[in-house]
């Protein structure tokens, strides 16, 4: 049959380069399962409302669902979008007659505003769990080293001693606020925008609360010309994504810097790893290289999708087609690679003994001798910190006698003789009781780390339950609509 929509206003039919510019079918495979869902809620809305008949609604209702069983390749590429096109095959198999009434009261406006939030909705539900899985694996590696000392960094400079603990647990705290805004992300993506028709509403009598129950919305979007138009939900979701590729970045360099012979930290699993074509010996930690580089891809979404929304005049506009295939990008971009960290935590070898050895490289208990010197004889923090940096430029461990030498410099005074004691330097001076010493809120000493995990694995299982309650109320109310599509499918 001859193209549905243009055999009206237009006369000549698309060139093929103008109708491969402008069509988005390639991507709207993504969207297919949802616009199916969408016409079903819509159709049997029509029908409940006395807009079609009920024979009619049975009729469409069946075709819909056997277009949904051929799947997206059955569809004619040679429409602009996958709504006409699936449209056009419903008129196809049951006549204009029937079929060309599906469209009553609704715009193509609408109904892909719609359909990209339930897509969405479940690629923000699919995320969630990923990053539920990650943060898991990284708190059950924490408590397997609570005890594993290591050093602690800034400026990639050896700073402090901490724990492997204290440090895996820095990064769930990161994941667990990505998960956060995920969350908060799809109470906005959760609305719905059908009835809204072209931009102005409709004159046909729509029940609009029917259809966004149908498909299992939290509310509507109401205003009929925002609901259409607005895509700033989408903005958001691709600055989450991005906040979260940027934390698995970081956590991405850090196990290839671990995996340098200079470091050694940790041995990623061959499956993540490989090999060069030239350097036989060579175990090169590629995906997480990769992981670090497809930030990119998170990072470019977001400024595409921000450049294409940026001064577009209400309401809907061509434009808003050439968004959505960013975030589809960056949604399996980030969920690919919380999944991937994931697999890649759970299955390194961390060197325990290495990890070690190395937390007093570089004197990092220097701050904690400071800071004896301090409570023990009462010297100002200024004057200590000067003593033990006096003392850092020295090749050997500081004795008494060289902390009381370079004193005498610096405050022409002994530290011996007001109390400091060389059981206190050698405490000091000992990593593990550094550790100990660091049991304030959020530190690493093993009592403090054990009472955060436990707090963190009740935050956890709060958050199984919140991607429960979603799933829940998405899959009852798909379960509702199709409850409604058999019994009006019969009659
Ligand atoms: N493919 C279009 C999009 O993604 C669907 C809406 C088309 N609307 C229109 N007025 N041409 O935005």
């Amino acid at each position: 049959m001859s193209n549905i929509l243009r055999r009206g206003r237009l006369e000549a039919a698309q060139g093929e380069e103008i109708l491969r510019y402008t069509s988005s079918m390639e991507a709207d495979r993504r969207i297919f399962e949802a616009d199916i869902a969408v016409d079903l809620a819509h159709t049997v809305m029509l029908k409940e409302q006395g807009i079609i008949s009920k024979e009619d609604c049975s009729k469409i209702l069946s075709g819909l669902l056997r277009i949904r069983e051929g799947g997206m390749e059955k569809l004619d590429f040679s429409y602009e979008d996958i709504h006409i096109s699936l449209e056009s095959r419903l008129i196809d198999m049951v006549g204009e007659d029937v079929g060309g009434r599906m469209h009553s009261g609704r715009s193509r406006n609408d109904e892909v505003a719609t359909c990209i939030r339930l897509a969405l909705r479940e690629d923000l539900t699919g995320l969630l769990e990923e990053i539920f899985a990650l943060r898991n694996t990284l708190l059950t590696l924490a408590e397997k080293h609570i005890n594993t000392l290591m050093p602690g960094f800034t400026h990639l400079q050896h700073a402090q001693p901490t724990t492997f603990a204290h440090h895996i647990c820095a990064h769930e705290a990161a994941f667990g606020r990505d998960f956060d805004r995920v969350l908060d992300a799809f109470s906005r993506v959760n609305l719905c925008p059908l009835g809204a028709a072209a931009f102005a509403s409709t004159g046909f009598n729509l029940n609009r609360k029917r259809t966004q129950e149908l498909l299992g919305f939290e509310g509507l979007l109401e205003n009929s010309m925002d609901a259409v138009s607005s895509r700033d939900h989408l903005i958001e979701c691709a600055s989450v994504f991005t906040n979260l590729m940027i934390n698995l970045s970081r956590m991405a360099e850090e196990l290839v810097i671990w995996s340098s012979s200079e470091f050694n930290f940790v041995e990623l699993d061959d499956t993540y790893a490989s090999t060069s074509s030239i350097m036989p010996q060579k175990k090169n930690p590629d995906t997480a290289e990769l992981m670090r580089g497809k930030t990119g891809v998170a990072v470019g979404a977001l400024m595409s999708l921000i450049t294409i929304c940026k001064g577009l005049p209400l309401s809907y506009n061509r434009d808003l087609q050439e968004a959505t295939p960013n975030i589809w990008r960056s949604v399996e971009t980030v969920s690919a690679s919380v999944r991937i960290m994931e697999g890649m935590i759970r299955t390194m070898r961390v060197h325990a003994e290495v990890l070690a050895a190395q937390s007093v490289a570089g004197f990092t208990t220097a701050t904690e001798l400071a800071d004896t010197m301090v409570r023990e004889t009462g010297i100002p923090f200024r004057t200590a910190h000067q003593i033990v940096g006096m003392l850092a430029k020295e090749e050997e461990k500081p004795t008494l006698e060289k902390i009381d030498s370079v004193a005498e410099i610096v405050l022409g005074d002994s530290l011996s003789g007001r109390g400091l004691t060389k059981n206190m330097i050698k405490e000091a001076l000992d990593p593990v009781s550094n550790i100990k010493r660091r049991k304030l809120t959020g530190g690493p000493a093993p009592e403090e780390i054990r009472h955060y995990l436990s707090k963190r694995q009740t935050d956890l299982e709060l958050n199984k339950q919140e991607i429960a309650t979603l799933k829940d109320m998405t899959d009852s109310a798909f379960e509702n609509l199709l409850t409604a599509v058999n019994e009006y499918r019969k009659a």
